[in-house]
């Protein structure tokens, strides 16, 4: 899931005009951004309703099936100002990406953690990661719930790495 992400989010990244800089302290910034415009978990599980309601409108009788579109609610206008842009710098970023509540994602941490270290690294060590491919010939999972690239071909120069940077003396 979380390679999923990455993958998704460097489409994103690699398709998208660098706005400034997204290193460092931005990068989990960014991470979330890419997380709320497009992440991987598009639906969340099916909910069934334990009692009546009516939701925007809609009848739900008990033992209704309902299906949550993460996506829509993380692009809605009265919660994320102008929500089909994406701003890496966003600050106030509560979206829904790892869903919410009881079922809140557990590996939200860890899935943060090397989205973080993963884009961070790489945007740093490859600054000119580009695509390598047209976007309309990437090809995309299929899926009801989860949705990512089957891969993202990308072309890259190798930096040489600075002296002492990873290497550990003899
Ligand atoms: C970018 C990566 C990830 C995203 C976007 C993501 C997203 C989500 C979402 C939206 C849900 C809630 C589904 C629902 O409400 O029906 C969820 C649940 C869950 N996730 Fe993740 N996830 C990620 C990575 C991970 C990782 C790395 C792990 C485990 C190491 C993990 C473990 C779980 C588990 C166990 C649940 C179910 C929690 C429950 O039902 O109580 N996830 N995830």
């Amino acid at each position: 899931m979380t390679a999923a992400a990455t993958r998704g989010s460097w489409h994103i990244r690699l398709t998208t005009p660098r706005p400034g800089s997204s290193r460092g302290s931005a990068a989990a910034a960014a991470v979330e951004e890419l997380l709320r415009f497009d992440g991987p978990v598009e639906l969340a599980t099916w909910r069934f309703a334990s009692e009546p309601l009516t939701l925007g409108g809609q009848r739900v009788e008990r033992g209704d099936p309902v299906l949550v579109v993460l996506a829509a609610a993380d692009r809605d206008p009265a919660r994320f100002p102008d929500p089909d842009r994406l701003d890496l710098g966003r600050t106030r970023n509560p979206h829904l990406g790892y869903g919410h509540g009881i079922h809140y994602c557990l590996g939200a941490p860890l899935a943060r953690l090397e989205a973080r270290a993963a884009l961070g690294e790489l945007l740093s060590r490859l600054p000119g990661l580009r695509l390598a491919a047209d976007v309309v010939e990437l090809r995309w999972r299929g899926g009801l719930i989860m949705r990512g690239l089957r891969e993202l071909p990308v072309v890259f120069t190798a930096e040489p790495m600075a002296r002492g940077d990873g290497a550990s003396a003899m």
